[in-house]
C-alpha cells in the first residue's frame, strides 16, 4: 500500500472483530520494531505480544473496560485479538551514551527530552502503519499509573522496562458508538499554521503572491 493510502486510513480503531489474526501476519507487524529509529541506536523499545483471551481480558480490566462498559461503552479492548505491550528500557540509553564515542568531556550527555519515550512513540506508530498495510486496524490504550505495576506483573515485564502504551490490532468492525468515543470527532483539528511554522516561531507566514 502507498504511504498516502496508509495515512488516509490511519486512525485509532476502537471496534474489532474477534477472529484471530494469523501468526505470520502478527510477526510481520511486530518485526517493524527492528526498523524503528532510536537515539544513538540505543534500541530501548521492548514489546510483548498478547493473543491469549484470558490475558487480554485481564489487560482490559486493568485498563478500566468494566467501568466503561457499565457506562454504556462497548468492550473493544478485550475483543481486539492482538495486544502489543510497548515498553521502553531507559537504561539502554544510559548504557549507550556512556560508551566512548558518545561521552562529552568524559560524561554522559544531558537529555533534551526523554528519548526513550520519544522512540517508543515512533515504534508504536510503525506497528500501526504496518497493521494498516496488512489490511488490519490498530488502536492504542493506556492505563492509569496505579495499574502499571499490575500490567507489568501480568505480562512478566521486568522492573527496568517502563510501560508506554498497548497497541490493539485486529480486523475493524463497524462502530455504532464511534461519535461518542472519539476525541477526534469532538475536538477541532488544528489548522496547519497552528502546528507548523517556517524559519522562526514569530516569522509571518508568506503567501505565494506576497
Ligand atoms: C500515547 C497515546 C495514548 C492514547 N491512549 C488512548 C486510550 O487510553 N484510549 C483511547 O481510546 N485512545 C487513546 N489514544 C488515541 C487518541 O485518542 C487518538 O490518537 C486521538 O484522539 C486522535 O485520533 P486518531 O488517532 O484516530 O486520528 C491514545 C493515543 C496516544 C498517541
Amino acid at each position: 500500500m502507498e504511504l498516502e493510502d496508509i495515512l488516509a486510513r490511519r486512525r485509532m480503531v476502537r471496534s474489532y472483530r474477534s477472529d484471530p489474526v494469523p501468526r505470520d501476519t502478527v510477526e510481520r507487524i511486530v518485526a517493524t520494531v527492528r526498523r524503528a529509529p532510536s537515539g544513538g541506536f540505543s534500541q530501548g523499545h521492548r514489546l510483548v505480544v498478547v493473543t491469549e483471551a484470558a490475558t487480554r481480558r485481564e489487560l482490559a480490566r486493568l485498563a478500566g473496560e468494566d467501568e466503561y462498559v457499565a457506562a454504556g461503552g462497548q468492550a473493544w479492548i478485550s475483543t481486539a485479538p492482538v495486544h502489543v505491550f510497548v515498553g521502553t528500557r531507559e537504561e539502554s540509553y544510559h548504557e549507550r551514551y556512556r560508551q566512548p564515542d558518545k561521552l562529552r568531556d568524559g560524561e554522559e550527555i544531558g537529555w533534551p527530552a526523554p528519548y526513550w519515550y520519544v522512540d517508543a512513540g515512533a515504534a508504536f506508530m510503525l506497528l500501526q502503519l504496518a497493521a494498516i498495510d496488512e489490511g488490519l486496524a490498530a488502536g492504542v490504550y493506556g492505563v492509569l499509573p496505579e495499574q502499571v505495576p499490575d500490567v507489568k506483573a501480568l505480562l512478566g515485564v521486568p522492573d527496568d522496562v517502563h510501560f508506554v502504551c498497548v497497541v490493539t490490532i485486529g480486523r475493524a468492525a463497524s462502530d455504532p458508538q464511534e461519535t461518542r468515543l472519539v476525541s477526534r470527532l469532538g475536538q477541532r483539528r488544528l489548522a496547519l499554521e497552528e502546528l507548523v511554522r517556517w524559519e522562526r516561531w514569530d516569522e509571518p507566514v508568506k503567501t505565494a503572491d506576497a
